[in-house]
C-alpha cells in the first residue's frame, strides 16, 4: 500500500510517502518567518503552508519516485494544532483523495508522534509507555495495543518545549529555544542554580513546568540579566545587561544546564514512576523535546538500571514530520479505518 502523509498543524509543512510501511521520502519545510517574532504567528503559518504545500507534496512524490495516480491513501493531521494551519493540510488532502478516488484518514498529531517509534526497527512491543514531549504538549501515555491508548497524565500548565522556548526568549536566544538551550547546556554546570522541581502529588503522572520557568525569570530579574527584545546576550550591544566575553558565556551555559536539569528531572521521575507502577518493559519517547541530548542520556542510563527497553525516534522523526502521519495513516488504512470528507479540523483534539 502506498500512502501519502501530510502535516501542517504548526510551523512545519511536511509530506512523506510510505510504501508498504517503508518511508520513501520525508520532506520537511520549516517556516523561518516566525523567528523574528520569537514565536509562531498563526496567520503567517497558514499563509506559508498555503505557499509550500504543493511544492512539498510534489517533492515528497518525486523523491519517493511515486506518481500521484499510484497513491492508495492520504493521511493528514486534523488536530491538535492551529486552526488555520490545520485547514490548509486537511483541505488539500481531502481534495487530493477525492480527485484520485482513494480513501483519506484524519490523524491525531499527538498519536502520530507516538507511532514515530514504529518507523524504524526495532519496534516497541505492546503494552508500552510513551512520553510525548513537544512544544504544545507533555503527556504520559500507556499504549495497551495497536491504536488503543490510555492517557496517564499531562502537563497542568506549560508544555516542556514551551518552557524551553519561553526561557530561551528570556535569555535572548531566539526561537525555537529547545535546540539552542540544549547545545549551550552541554558545556554548563547543572548545579549552578537549583531551580525548583514541581512533582505535584507523589503518585500523580501529571506535570508542571511553569514554576521552573518563573524561577528562571525571577533569577534573571534579580541578577539584572533579563533580556528585553531579541538581542543575543553575548553580543556586546549597548542594551545587553550581560558582559560580553568568556565569563558571560560560562554563566549562560550554566544557566541553561541548570534549567535543563530541572526539566529533565521532572520528566524522568514521572516516567520512572509509571515504569515501576505499571511494570512496563518497553518505554518510548516522542515529540520535539525527545531530541534533547540530556533527556536521551538520562533515559538511557535509567533503562539499564530499571531493565526496560528504550525507544527513541531518529532526529528527523522527533520534531513535526509527515512520515509519522503516513505511518499511523498506513496502520489505520490497513485496518479499514478511514475518515468521511466532512471531517473538520479540531485545534484542541485530545488523545483517545
Ligand atoms: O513536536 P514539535 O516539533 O512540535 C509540536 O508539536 O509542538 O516540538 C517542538 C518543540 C519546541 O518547543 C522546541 O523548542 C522543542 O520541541 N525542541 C527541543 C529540542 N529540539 C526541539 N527541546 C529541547 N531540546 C531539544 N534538543
Ligand atoms: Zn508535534
Amino acid at each position: 500500500m502506498i500512502v501519502l502523509g501530510i502535516e501542517t498543524s504548526c510551523d512545519e509543512t511536511s509530506a512523506a510517502v510510505l510504501v508498504d510501511g517503508q518511508v520513501k521520502s520525508n520532506i520537511i519545510s520549516s517556516q523561518l518567518v516566525h523567528q523574528q517574532y520569537g514565536g509562531i504567528v498563526p496567520e503567517l503559518a497558514s499563509r506559508a503552508h498555503q505557499r509550500l504545500i504543493i511544492p512539498v507534496v510534489n517533492q515528497a512524490l518525486s523523491v519517493a519516485q511515486v506518481r500521484k495516480d499510484q497513491l492508495e491513501g492520504v493521511a493528514v493531521t486534523y488536530g491538535p494544532g492551529l486552526m488555520g494551519a490545520l485547514l490548509v493540510g486537511l483541505s488539500f488532502a481531502k481534495a487530493l483523495a477525492y480527485g484520485l478516488k482513494i480513501p483519506f484518514v484524519g490523524i491525531n498529531h499527538m498519536e502520530a508522534h507516538m507511532y514515530s517509534n514504529f518507523i524504524n526497527e526495532p519496534k516497541p512491543n505492546y503494552p508500552f509507555l510513551c512520553l510525548i514531549v513537544s512544544g504544545g504538549h507533555t503527556q504520559l501515555v500507556l499504549v495497551r495495543e495497536p491504536l488503543h491508548h490510555q492517557l496517564l497524565g499531562e502537563t497542568l500548565d506549560d508544555a516542556a518545549g514551551e518552557a524551553y522556548d519561553k526561557v530561551a526568549k528570556m535569555l535572548g536566544l531566539g526561537f525555537p529555544g529547545g535546540p539552542i538551550i540544549d547545545k549551550l547546556a552541554v558545556e554548563g554546570n547543572p548545579e549552578y542554580v537549583r531551580f525548583p522541581r514541581s512533582f505535584l502529588e507523589p503518585d500523580s503522572y501529571d506535570f508542571s513546568f511553569s514554576g521552573i520557568k518563573t524561577s528562571v525569570l525571577y533569577w534573571l530579574r534579580d541578577h539584572n540579566l533579563l533580556m528585553q527584545g531579541d538581542h543575543s546576550p553575548l553580543s556586546p550591544t549597548s542594551g545587553s545587561p550581560w558582559r560580553a566575553g568568556e565569563q558571560a558565556t560560562h554563566q549562560l551555559q550554566d544557566l541553561c544546564a541548570s534549567f535543563q536539569a530541572a526539566v529533565v528531572d521532572v520528566l524522568i521521575k514521572k516516567t520512572l514512576l509509571a515504569v515501576e507502577n505499571l511494570h512496563v518493559k518497553d518505554v518510548a519517547i516522542a515529540g520535539g523535546v525527545s531530541a534533547n541530548s540530556e533527556l536521551r542520556r538520562r533515559l538511557q542510563i535509567a533503562s539499564n538500571e530499571y531493565g526496560f527497553r528504550l525507544f527513541i525516534p531518529e532526529f528527523q522523526y522527533c520534531t513535526d514530520n509527515g512520515a509519522m502521519i503516513a505511518q499511523l495513516g498506513w496502520m489505520k488504512l490497513q485496518r479499514g479505518i478511514k475518515s468521511d470528507f466532512d471531517l473538520n479540523a479540531i485545534p484542541n483534539l485530545n488523545i483517545t
